[in-house]
């Protein structure tokens, strides 16, 4: 007999392909991702041992309270799992996966899209040829401002933002940082490190965020942080919408402090604040950094891995929680 799998997000024909043939799986069907309340139905009615969502899904401490006994695993396609209270699963012995790795190298493609886009009013230009164009644009008329050779910020030096670290030294940046720790050497690569988040930010010409989200990370870009980079700064954001102070950053971007925003993210989604579409300095995409064709079946494929071993009583590839 095949595990029981409940598959709660919409996802690549490849991974429903799989999860098809190695688990007895029900499929939700859509439109859009299951509820929390679906997916505990569709779980304790077909007594599944497995589930697998993405970050869609707010897996608190009472949904999980709420999985049958049956569920002995759960996971995120999705390497941030701040949706996922992982102290409850704990509790319920319930194992939870994320899918780090996989995403690092197209998420960092599309910060830096953003961060070029931004910097270099790739909307806007794409905006006025769609209008037609037709009028002379002067020398001094629609311009960005430089990339190559500016200093970069990484705030969050993972495996995205050391990414994103190697592709702006392919722009000749100078790259600083700032995490909890100081890498080693071979992952520094040259790269100033900043213990003090706030000490870094007036060398910033472009901040680019990479740092999970949740409590710890909650609103680190506010007014203070803002006023801190130098006028005419660059931000963009693939990591998490709860970084950032919207209401800060929307002043910021409409008092001139910041020339432009690359944003992938957003305190509330889908449903995100339309303020940000009303501006022109701003290149928005739907949080959908990681969603090249290759990785989302590799993300998908990572979380089902974890799954098969959880079930098969080996230790999980990516544990969120570990005895
Ligand atoms: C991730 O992998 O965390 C992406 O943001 C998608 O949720």
């Amino acid at each position: 007999m095949k595990p029981r799998l409940v598959l709660a997000c919409l996802t690549t024909s490849a991974v429903v392909a799989r999860a098809r043939v190695e688990f007895d799986a029900f499929i939700h069907p859509g439109p859009g991702d299951m509820t929390v309340a679906e997916l505990i139905r569709a779980a304790a009615s077909r007594q599944a041992q497995a589930i697998l969502f993405t970050n869609t899904l707010s897996l608190d401490a009472a949904a999980i309270a709420a999985l049958p006994t049956s569920v002995r695993v759960g996971a995120t396609i999705s390497v941030g799992f701040d949706h996922i209270d992982v102290e409850a699963a704990c509790g319920r012995r319930i194992a939870m996966t994320n899918t780090p790795g996989v995403l690092d190298e197209c998420t960092a493609d599309h910060a830096m899209m953003l961060l070029l886009a931004a910097a270099r009013r790739g909307a806007e230009y794409d905006r006025v040829m769609r209008q037609g164009w037709r009028y002379r644009i002067g020398q001094g008329e629609l311009l960005g401002v430089r990339v190559t050779g500016k200093r970069i910020g990484i705030l969050g030096m993972g495996r995205i933002g050391r990414a994103m670290a190697r592709r702006a030294r392919g722009f000749d940046m100078q790259v600083l940082y700032h995490g909890r720790r100081r890498l080693p050497p071979e992952h520094e690569l040259g790269a100033a490190y900043y213990a003090d988040f706030h000490q870094m930010l007036p060398h910033c010409d472009f901040l680019s965020i990479h740092a999970p989200g949740g409590a710890g990370t909650d609103k680190m870009i506010d007014g203070r942080a803002l006023s801190l980079l130098p006028d005419g700064a660059v931000l963009v954001n693939v990591a998490r919408g709860s970084l950032i102070d919207e209401d800060a950053l929307f002043a910021a971007l409409t008092s001139g402090k910041l020339f432009a925003a690359g944003l992938d993210v957003f305190r509330r989604e889908p449903d995100y604040d339309l303020r940000f579409a009303d501006l022109d300095n701003v290149v928005l995409s739907p949080h959908i950094a990681s969603a090249s064709r290759e990785t989302r079946d590799a993300m998908g494929f990572r979380a089902l891995d974890n799954i098969a071993a959880v079930l098969a009583d080996r230790p999980a590839i990516d544990p969120l929680w570990k005895d």
